[in-house]
């Protein structure tokens, strides 16, 4: 039994994941009404807040589970990439609760988490694939090889495409966190109501600046006509980011000869990417964003480290 942690973010988590890949918790405490009146994180106000929730969340896994931390054999924690002073609240809580109990620690990469959401019960999904990671802090096509091993095939160049719905939310008035809130408008209205061209750059890399000028612009020029056309201006926007997603990844696919494409991350959660990507392995919606159950999966396919040497663990803010 893995008991896992991840607080990279703005969402504390706590889940209880079984080696064989069964969820027996999986309980995330969202801080993003904390951070809405600031349209974004806040690094120092999510530390604490972590702080406040991580005992609760990890008391109400275990209740959830009807488990106690003696049932644990190992606990799990993402080390990064992320906040840094987020992630040292978990770290640290990992450490605790590990030397208390005389378990191993798993160190788990974040990105390696969402891929592994892929590996969880009950449809397991068995590499090698084609894999799209989008998520509010990276954007990225990966050739899983193996359950913890894989080649990065292409990233991008500025914003990730959960930053660029996060952005366009912004500009649109529709609060923080944006994604979520763009994808309901945008079902109001008519994709194709404006052309928001998104670069195409060399290789199997992406860009996501440009489209959120344009975006932008076209505010901009209706003046006071945004209000009547939002729904058009959010539909028309998530179709160029949608479609620039989807491009990229078939091209991926059809490189590397890959038959299964599989979305992971926040963005996974679109409705526009889901509907466009049919044949597609996709998370369950809650494993999507970020969570612990997908770092207890990676947990399975990672080292463990043995007390008391995981003690001089650090956290890592950027990728690896
Ligand atoms: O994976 P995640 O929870 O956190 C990171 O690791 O970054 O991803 C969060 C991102 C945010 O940018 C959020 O706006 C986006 O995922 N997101 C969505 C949707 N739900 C969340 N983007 C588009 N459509 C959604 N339904
Ligand atoms: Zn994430």
């Amino acid at each position: 039994m893995i008991l896992a942690l991840e607080t990279s973010c703005d969402e504390t988590a706590c889940a209880l994941v079984a080696d064989d890949g069964r969820v027996r918790a999986n309980i995330v405490a969202s801080q993003a009404e904390l951070h809405a009146r600031y349209g974004g994180v806040v690094p120092e106000i999510a530390s604490r807040r972590h702080l406040e929730l991580v005992a609760p969340v990890i008391r109400e896994a275990l209740d959830t589970a009807g488990l106690s931390l003696d049932d644990v054999d190992r606990v799990a924690v993402t080390q990064g990439p992320g906040l840094i002073g987020a992630l040292l609240v978990g770290l640290q809580t990992a450490k605790a609760i590990a030397w208390s109990k005389g378990l191993p620690l798993v160190p788990v990469d974040h990105l390696h988490g969402h891929v592994a959401s892929l590996f969880l019960e009950p449809e397991p999904l068995e590499p090698p694939f084609l894999c799209l990671l989008a998520s509010g802090g990276h954007t990225m096509l990966l050739d899983v090889q193996e359950h913890a091993r894989w080649e990065v095939l292409g990233s991008t160049l500025d914003d990730a495409a959960g930053e660029a719905f996060d952005k366009g939310a912004r500009l649109l008035g529709l609060g923080y966190p944006g994604g979520a809130a763009i994808d309901k408008l945008a079902r109001d209205g008519d994709a194709e109501a404006f052309s928001f061209p998104v670069a195409r750059v060399g290789g199997l890399d992406f860009s996501f600046s440009g489209v959120k000028t344009s975006l932008l612009n076209a505010v901009r020029e209706l003046g006071d006509e945004v209000d009547a056309r939002r729904a058009d201006l959010a539909a028309s926007y998530q179709h160029a980011i949608v479609r620039a997603l989807v491009e990229r990844a078939e091209e991926a696919a059809a490189r590397i000869g890959a038959e299964r494409i599989a979305v992971v991350g926040g963005v996974a959660a679109n409705s526009k990417l889901r509907a466009s990507l049919p044949t597609a392995a996709l998370a369950p919606l809650e494993l999507c964003t970020d969570n612990a159950a997908m770092i207890g999966s990676a947990a399975r396919y990672a080292q463990a480290v043995p007390s008391p040497r995981y003690l001089a663990l650090d956290a890592y803010a950027n990728a690896r």
